[in-house]
């Protein structure tokens, strides 16, 4: 069951395109930047279910001080629609506005219900535990316009994803696939990295379970220091082919942008996964963090709390290594042997070796995988 009960519709059919073509060059226009444009295709295609548009003040305030929506449910991450102080005045409550993107293609049309003030201090201290703007995510609050314009969307189109078009389907459609697949317990997993051992491993640990395997990397905007999508969707590809059961695993992309709000955004990954039509969700080590902002466990933690009520199954891992006494990959759950047996590179000192061309560890990534991502950085 999506989140809500009913899985949000907010795409135009063709008629309706063609109308609103007609009418779009006589409205005002908000200029979008990438992260909005990748939330307008969430809500539009039920993946922020049951959203129907950017928040308006009572879900905002109440998702930053309580996390849930003014009515109650649970909901981790305020969606929300950013403008200057200098446009928000041009535009007029009840009037309709044209979503342009920054590619000056017309993504959807907004509904203005509501313009509000916010505190970007408040939104970053509550939503991402921290007003440090060393943060990426507090980093975007901090660059925001100062008004949040709020009201239900419609969506024209979506931002071409053709690298990925493959790979691009909406919850109703994932929510088919696997219907005829035969598959009724799904684990999501999300990922904004290529899938390396650890990752491997506690994907295949939940898949010991469960009837199939969503890998749902999010190839939204990222900080500019981690791995492109593209190059990522190429290592997903040789990993998949040569170490997954094809008959239990699809891969699908999530086109959210990274927050890096570790607890909090674990609540919306599940959710978004929920509404994918998942029934089980993966939460490993930091996950969705970033530096040292947050407890390795934090998000399991935080997420655990509200498990009956988000509806989807968490499944929590240790933090995953090789170990070269065990000969296996492991956890402290399953592994007696000390750190020094322990394979472990960090995503800084990944992406250095990477940099330099230098092959990553066999018994950390798979060859094919960091074949994938020399290449894929060299010719950068
Ligand atoms: S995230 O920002 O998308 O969470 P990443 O792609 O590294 O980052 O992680 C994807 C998922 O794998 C998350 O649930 C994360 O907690 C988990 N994970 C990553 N590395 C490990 C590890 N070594 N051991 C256990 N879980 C891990």
């Amino acid at each position: 069951m999506p989140h809500g009960g009913k899985l949000i519709q907010r795409q135009v059919n063709c008629e309706e395109r063609d109308m609103f073509l007609q009418i779009i060059g006589n409205l005002k226009t908000i200029t979008l930047n990438r992260w909005h444009v990748s939330d307008l295709e969430l809500i539009a295609n039920g993946g922020f279910s049951p959203l129907t548009g950017f928040m308006g003040k009572s879900d905002y305030t109440r998702v930053v001080e309580e996390m849930r929506l003014e009515d109650g449910m649970i909901w981790s991450i305020p969606i929300t629609l950013d403008v200057e102080q200098t446009q928000a005045e041009t535009l007029e409550i009840g009037e309709q506005i044209a979503l342009v993107g920054e590619d000056n293609e017309v993504y959807g049309v907004l509904d203005l219900t509501e313009k509000f003030h916010y505190e970007k201090e408040k939104e970053a201290k509550l939503v991402y535990g921290t007003t440090d703007s060393k943060h990426p995510g507090v980093r975007k609050v901090y660059e925001k316009g100062e008004v949040y314009v709020a009201g239900p969307i419609r969506l024209l189109q979506k931002k071409s994803n053709n690298p990925f078009a493959n790979y691009q389907l909406d919850p109703v459609e994932t929510r088919q696939l696997f219907k005829d697949l035969g598959w009724k317990t799904i684990v999501g997993f999300q990922t904004r990295n290529p899938v390396h051992r650890a990752h491997e491993y506690i994907q295949k640990c939940a898949l010991e379970s469960v009837d199939g395997l969503l890998l749902n990397p999010l190839v939204g905007e990222t900080k500019s220091d981690d791995i492109s999508p593209a190059i990522r969707m190429k290592s997903y590809e040789v990993i998949l082919d040569k170490y997954f059961p094809p008959d239990r695993t699809r891969l699908v992309i999530y086109p959210a942008a990274m927050r890096y709000a570790g607890p909090r955004e674990a609540i919306l990954h599940a959710i978004v996964r929920k509404n994918y039509g998942c029934t089980h969700f993966i939460v490993g080590r930091d996950h969705a963090g970033v530096g040292d902002f947050y407890g390795t466990y934090e998000a399991q933690e935080l997420i655990r709390q509200y498990e009956a009520e988000l509806g989807i199954q968490i499944l929590a891992f240790e933090h995953a290594f090789y170990c070269t006494t065990c000969e296996n990959m492991a956890t402290e759950k399953t592994c007696p042997h000390d750190k020094t047996y322990h394979v472990h590179l960090s995503g800084t000192k990944v992406r250095e070796k990477l940099r330099n061309g230098e092959h990553l560890p066999k018994e950390f990534s798979r060859p094919e995988v960091a074949k994938v991502l020399i290449e894929g950085l060299r010719q950068r």
